[in-house]
């Protein structure tokens, strides 16, 4: 049998084989090493080859090389074929479960602190922010607490210096809004306030409020009650009802506290109304002459109101937590439950 012949019969075989090769990888593996490995039958045929006159190599080459290029072909598209059935089967159970990308969520606070201001805004209420390091002017002096005041003993300050503070109550943005804007003014201002207290499960260094004010001519205290008692409804539901029981308050007169039925037990008292079917809110009042004298608005054409309530509290009546540091400290196992 002459070169040619056997190069004819090593296709035969090579067809032969492929068509009954495995589609594993070994199968493949040995396919190729039988046909073109080292001491593979078609190296064996090139190394004839070479002992072959230069005439019968012309003669001999193209069919040889045209074997070979076969056999590699036949090999390159069954190794494809494993690769491919390998990535198919990585993605062909569709009844797996998907991966869900665990999302964040806004924090309770925040959240308590957005459906707050989505109802003021509805209803014509700007939004507006205040720095947390706050002068002492801002914060007391222009809200009618003037240094050495007994009112100031209402509130432990953190002082930064002599005349700066961290700002105690949101109620310095009313001051720095009507410095600098005229009547009709009505703002809603939510922010992180910081108190010198003792922390424990009722008290935290910090916790956040809302801010209301609106300033007009013929603002009354009927608007006042009619605003709060709409918030009330629209926030916890619209059975409550509401009561103002007076209060003292620098920056306003008459001032009020604010108290909404427990919603959590229908007012039939519960462990977080502590059994009195009430729930504190919020304080406010009419805007203090004396304040509206300080920032340049006419106490005898303009009067207003001004609210301001504890988000962190509501925050804690509402999911029923007994201890607000759970709020402050960024413990996963708590927040993700809301
Ligand atoms: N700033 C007051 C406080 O922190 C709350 C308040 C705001 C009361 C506006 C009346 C009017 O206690």
């Amino acid at each position: 049998m002459n070169l040619l012949e056997r190069a004819e019969e090593v296709r035969l075989q090579l067809k032969n084989d492929l068509a009954q090769v495995g589609s594993d990888l070994p199968s493949v593996e040995n396919f190729r090493i039988k046909f073109l490995g080292k001491k593979g039958i078609i190296p064996a045929l090139f190394s004839e080859f070479a002992t072959l006159s230069n005439d019968a190599k012309r003669q001999f080459g193209k069919t040889l090389n045209e074997l070979k290029n076969e056999a590699e072909h036949a090999v390159n598209s069954l190794q494809e074929r494993l690769n491919k059935q390998e990535t198919d089967s990585e993605f062909f159970d569709f009844t797996l479960p998907g991966k869900t990308p665990s999302l964040g969520h806004l924090h309770p606070v925040t959240q308590t602190l957005n459906r707050i201001t989505d109802i003021f805004r509805e209803i014509g209420f700007q939004i507006e922010y205040g720095p947390e390091v706050e002068t002492d002017y801002h914060n007391f002096q222009a809200l009618n607490i003037p240094e050495n005041h007994p009112a100031r003993d209402m509130q432990d300050t953190f002082y930064i210096d002599d005349s700066i503070v961290l700002r105690t109550h949101t109620s310095p943005i009313q001051v720095r809004t009507m410095l600098k804007s005229k009547p009709p003014i009505r703002i809603l201002a939510p922010g992180r306030v910081y108190r010198n207290e003792a922390i424990n499960a009722r008290s935290y260094c910090l916790f956040h409020q809302i801010e209301g004010l609106y300033v007009d001519e013929h603002v009354t205290f009927a608007e006042l009650k009619g605003t709060i008692e709409y918030f009330a409804k629209r926030f916890f539901g619209k059975n409550v009802i509401i009561r103002f029981r007076p209060s003292f308050f620098p920056f306003t007169e008459p001032s009020a506290e604010v108290d909404v039925s427990c919603y959590l037990c229908g007012a039939k008292g519960c462990r977080v109304c502590k059994h009195t079917g009430w729930l504190e809110i919020m304080g406010c009042g009419m805007v203090d002459p004396a304040v509206f004298a300080e920032v340049g608005i006419d106490p005898e054409k303009y009067t207003g109101y001004a609210f301001g309530m504890g988000a962190d509290r509501i925050a804690l009546q509402k999911y029923g937590i007994d201890d607000i540091r759970l709020f402050f400290d960024g413990d996963v196992r708590f927040l993700k439950q809301f």
